[in-house]
């Protein structure tokens, strides 16, 4: 044990984990040269396209260090390495990859300096007591400024500036200074001594941090052993539920899955179960022995689903293919939860509880990718509480099911706490922005250079309402923003919806602020207006809330010359024709029957939120 080293690279989005992490793999021949690819730790194919890390991927990588100080008195070190997404819809992945390493490295763009990211990852590495390994990255740009990002970091965490080192993914230049001070200071694991009645022995206690599936294979633990050994074709145990299973295999990731027949105390691999069915494997539980049971670890809370946003299939025979893909997706993917509903125009679907919506997208890419599915993604919607007129609290989250005013006391919503650097010249803009956005700044510090970190508190609505794409505008890209849920307030809002033909269409029901109705009213009719294309008939499309029509539209119905293939003059066979035309119209007209194609919903979805 005292020669391993788990450890995981934090920073804010793009400031070179992925990149940095190939240069290790390189630099400690965990990777042919010749089978190397860039970013190589992200594997799903969607991760390579966008150039981000959504799933965290762990490594081990076999370190031949230098005996140089009385730190290091050995040569040869395992060290295992978690590569973390970047994205602040992804900072449960990072926080469950922090809760099975002993340090971190906190890797900072040399050309964009700390960002609001810098610290919220910053804050989730020292929730765990980990070593914090400061590192500059990018030192190979022309415009780079290390030494200013230097200070930025010694005013952050308090170090020695000779503590802080500097590299560069791209070159390479001082990465291998960095594995040899990651073996300084890094400490190695902790053995936990586990007490079984009056014995004390190490048990076996795995801490599942992650998983993925295997269609042959079934769930696959991603696993940091914590005390005692796991060894393939041992039955282990649940500790959750007290099920149990064999290990049908047991390993490391190189970054490829690679068997060792065991793992023990300090180690960080997998172990394949062979359980094809959800809901049994979970993040932050405890794998132990079944004949020698230990106590579970400390687990994760479970994560705070942001958005739910509805799942349907455009064709409702899909629907049960549907409920497979999502309970094989949630066997990789643990933050994704989901449950049935049914809209009036829509059919049978899922409502999906997602982290932001970045995930929503994700997931909705993979389920057309993995599984073939056409999907309508409708009204995504944020957490609401609501007390009814007895008292009683009910969350609501859809808007479909938001209750009508005269049905409750109050409205309760989710805030956040929100953290911004930005340079200083873009104060007034900011200003501007937050009055529109309901925040309320709670603190401004000077930063570093010309820079500015403020903070304040806002609504989680008027985050998701395109918020963050504002606040890059106002300030020409520069300004970094992070949040975390805080607490519950009371909220001035009400349900809206549209209507075409008079009838509700439940997907585009969203909830919005009372001093907003009017815009959001006016201006989701015109984008309906642009977006329904015309028909037959006239189509009608109303924004109603509060009891009220609000706004309203109207579509005239396409004029076809039905007479088009006469030829000559037969007059009374056109104006048969013509009346025959008109029947036929108002039929439809009675009947209101509005084709709505499926890209309607998405492009109406994507402007509701973020
Ligand atoms: P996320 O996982 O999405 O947060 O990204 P990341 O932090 O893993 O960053 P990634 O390694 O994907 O790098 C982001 C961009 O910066 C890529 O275009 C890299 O090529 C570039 N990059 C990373 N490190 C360096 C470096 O040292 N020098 C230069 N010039 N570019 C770098």
């Amino acid at each position: 044990m005292q020669n391993i080293r788990n450890f995981s690279i934090i920073a804010h989005i793009d400031h070179g984990k992925s990149t940095l992490a190939d240069r290790m793999l390189e630099e400690t021949h965990t990777i042919e040269k010749r089978k190397m690819r860039e970013q190589v730790l992200d594997q799903m194919d969607l991760e390579r396209e966008r150039g981000i890390t959504i799933k965290m991927q762990p490594v081990r990588m076999e370190y031949h260090a230098e005996v140089s100080s009385t730190k290091v008195q050995s040569s040869n070190y395992i060290l295992n390495l978690i590569d973390t997404p970047g994205h602040i819809d992804f900072s449960y992945e990072v926080s469950r990859a922090l809760s099975a390493v002993e340090g971190a490295i906190l890797l900072v763009d040399s050309t964009q300096g700390v960002q609001a990211q810098t610290l919220s990852v910053l804050e989730l590495a020292r929730a765990q007591n980990l070593v914090i390994l400061p590192v500059v990255n990018k030192i190979d740009l022309p415009h780079a400024e290390v030494e200013r990002t230097k200070d930025e970091l010694v005013r952050l965490l308090g170090c020695e500036r000779e503590s802080i080192l500097s590299v560069s993914g791209k070159t390479g230049e001082g990465v291998a200074e960095l594995l040899q001070k990651i073996v300084e200071v890094i400490p190695p694991p902790a053995s936990h001594l586990v007490t079984s009645g009056h014995q004390v022995a190490t048990l076996l206690q795995a801490l599942v941090f992650d998983f993925a599936y295997d269609t042959h294979r079934g769930v696959i633990l991603f696993l940091r052993i914590f005390g005692g050994e796991l060894k393939r074709n041992e039955k282990l145990r649940f500790t959750s539920s007290g099920k149990d299973f064999n290990a049908i295999e047991v390993g490391v990731f190189r970054p490829q899955e690679e068997p060792t027949g065991h793992l023990s105390a300090g180690e960080i691999g997998y172990v394949v179960t062979g359980i094809k069915e959800p809901g049994v494997a979970r993040i932050g539980d405890t794998i132990t022995s079944a004949s020698k049971p230990a106590p579970a670890l400390p687990g994760f809370g479970k994560p705070y689903p942001v958005v739910w946003a509805s799942l349907y299939p455009e064709n409702q025979n899909d629907f049960v293919l549907l409920r497979q893909s999502l309970a094989r997706l949630s066997l990789s993917d643990s933050s994704l939860s989901y449950e049935e509903e049914a809209s009036g125009s829509l059919g049978r679907g899922f409502r999906a509880g997602l982290l932001g919506m970045l995930h929503l997208e994700i997931v909705s890419e993979r389920l057309r990718r993995e599984f073939n599915l056409s999907l309508i993604v409708a009204s995504p919607t944020i957490t609401y509480e609501v007390e009814d007129l007895k008292g009683k609290k009910v969350k609501v989250y859809s808007a479909v099911h938001f209750p009508d005013e005269s049905t409750y006391n109050k409205v309760y919503e989710p805030w956040v706490h929100i953290n911004i650097i930005t340079p200083s010249r873009t104060l007034g803009a900011l200003q501007a922005l937050f009055h529109e956005h309901e925040v309320e700044q709670t603190g401004l510090e000077n930063w570093a250079g010309d820079r500015i970190n403020v903070e304040g508190l806002m609504p989680l609505r008027e985050l998701m309402r395109n918020f963050f794409d504002e606040l890059k505008s106002v300030s020409s890209g520069y300004a970094s923003l992070s949040y975390k849920i805080g607490e519950w307030r009371s909220a001035d809002i009400v349900r809206l919806d549209l209507m075409v033909n008079d009838e509700v269409i439940a997907a585009f029901s969203r909830v919005v602020s009372r001093r907003r109705v009017e815009h959001e009213a006016n201006e989701a009719a015109d984008k309906l207006e642009k977006l329904i294309p015309r028909q037959m008939i006239d189509v009608k499309i109303q924004a109603k809330a509060m009891g009220r029509i609000i706004a309203a539209r109207r579509l005239s119905a396409l004029r076809k010359d039905v007479t088009d293939y006469l030829y000559g003059g037969d007059i009374t066979r056109k104006m048969k024709l013509r009346e025959k035309q008109k029947k036929g119209k108002k039929k439809m007209q009675a009947r209101g029957s509005v084709s709505i194609p499926p890209d309607v919903y998405l492009k109406m979805t994507k402007s509701d939120l973020g």
